[in-house]
């Protein structure tokens, strides 16, 4: 059985949003895809030309994570442009393979438009069915009220909160810790 089936969300503009797993192959336009989120928004953990990932690096772990029961690479396209991602992956021992973090991100030009919940959606749903994840945490910057409201809208509840744990240009950044169980 394929480990994520691909689906098909109308979004409120009538568009329809492909979701499916990240294979080798979009290594190329995932590594374009982490370029321009890197200049559209500061809050992702690397800043432009920061991701420091090569094309056969990002060729691997695709593959690795291909193969791995909790872990998953969501790419979301409009025809054939990545315009969405989500990445999570659980711990590689028993006692923390039920639980781990994503990150997502989705071009500027399309926020709003409904793409980060229908990944989100299509993450969580991913997995319950697997019946190893029954955790799931995120980061999140404190300043980043259109991300908190999208995980708070799906479930998610703050924990925790961690200073200093982003530094951009000199000033520092507290990060909310963000869960969700999986039942
Ligand atoms: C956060 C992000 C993934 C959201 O994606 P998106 O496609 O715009 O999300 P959606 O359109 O599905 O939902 C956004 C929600 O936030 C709400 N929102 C937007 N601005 C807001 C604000 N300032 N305060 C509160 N809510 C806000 C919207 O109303 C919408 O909720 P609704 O669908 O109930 O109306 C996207 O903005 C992004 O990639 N940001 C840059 C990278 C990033 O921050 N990633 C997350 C790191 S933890």
């Amino acid at each position: 059985m394929a480990k994520f089936v691909p689906i098909t969300v109308r979004l409120k503009s009538g568009e329809e949003l492909v979701i499916r797993e990240a294979a080798p192959e979009d290594a190329a336009a995932l590594l374009d895809f982490v370029d321009q989120v890197s200049r559209e928004s500061d809050y992702l953990t690397f800043g432009p030309g920061e991701f420091g990932i090569t094309l056969e690096r990002e060729q691997e772990f695709l593959e690795t994570v291909r193969h791995k029961p909790n872990a998953i690479f969501l790419i979301g396209l409009l025809g054939h442009e990545v315009v969405a991602s989500l990445s999570f992956a659980g711990g590689g021992r028993p006692r923390i393979a039920h639980v781990g973090e994503f990150g997502m991100s989705v071009r500027k030009a399309y926020w709003e438009m409904g793409i980060g919940t229908a990944m989100l959606k299509a993450f969580l749903d991913w997995a319950r069915q697997t019946g190893v994840i029954r955790k799931v945490n995120l980061r999140v910057r404190v300043d980043n009220p259109r991300a908190i409201a999208l995980y708070e809208k799906c479930g998610f509840r703050v924990e925790g909160r961690i200073s200093r744990e982003m530094q951009v240009n000199g000033k520092f950044y507290d990060t909310l810790l963000m869960g969700k169980a999986i039942d």
